[in-house]
């Protein structure tokens, strides 16, 4: 039976884990992740977010080239993505666009890809599109800290979904449906360890900012 972690346990060493073996993840396991993200609150309580989870070999390959060609791009020399960040020197940024990289390259071998989609009730285009995204980000935090709690691996990530027209083709979505999030999901093939975040005193304050 896995262990189960404390919520805070959770919270602490739920880093994106993006290098995941191919062994096939128990369906029950994988509704557990959803009905988790289920449960996370929406605006005027809505409940529009819709979870697609995909392990059907050909759209896994139509969803990892699209994944290709953004990532290719999001890394090319053109792209403006620092090298490094105060809070994150040039070593460890390269040590996850390593993870990335693995990542597209092996993305059709992970055994789920779960997609979060928002119901719009109404066709979504342009700047339009992201409206309403708090209303879908509680579900995959939800969903990424269950996965953690369950020894599973996953990562929030975005770039396969940057051209949505293409991701809805894939996906067969309803126009009124916008893809969010794809979540890789699978058992991780390093080791699970803490998150490292700016200290308290620097992202926050009391009362005043000032
Ligand atoms: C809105 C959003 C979009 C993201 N898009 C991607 C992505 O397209 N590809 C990817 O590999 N990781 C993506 N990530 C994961 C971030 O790179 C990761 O959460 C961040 O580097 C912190 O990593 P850590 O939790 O392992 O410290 C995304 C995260 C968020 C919140």
């Amino acid at each position: 039976m896995t262990e189960e972690l404390s919520v805070f346990d959770a919270i602490y060493n739920c880093r994106a884990m993006r290098r995941l073996d191919s062994r096939e993840v128990p369906e029950e396991l994988l509704l557990k992740l959803v009905d988790a993200a289920n449960q996370a609150p929406s605006g005027s309580n809505m409940q529009a977010a819709r979870w697609l989870i995909v392990r059907d070999a050909e759209v896994k390959q139509q969803l990892a080239e699209l994944n290709r060609i953004n990532v290719e791009a999001y890394v090319g020399p053109q792209n403006g993505r620092p090298a490094a960040l105060p809070h994150q020197d040039a070593e460890k940024r390269q040590r996850m666009l390593n993870a990335v990289m693995w990542q597209k390259d092996h993305m059709h071998e992970i055994p789920a890809l779960i997609i979060a989609c928002l119901d719009y009730g109404e066709k979504v285009e342009g700047i339009h599109l992201y409206r309403n995204a708090g209303s879908i980000w509680p579900g995959i935090q939800n969903l990424l800290l269950a996965a953690r709690a369950l020894g599973l691996g996953a990562a929030p990530t975005t770039l396969a979904l940057r051209d949505q027209d293409a991701a809805r083709a894939v996906l067969k979505l309803p126009e009124n449906f916008a893809a969010m999030c794809l979540i890789p999901v699978g058992y991780p093939l390093g080791k699970f360890g803490p998150v490292t975040r700016k200290p308290l005193d620097e992202v926050m304050r009391f009362d005043r900012w000032s």
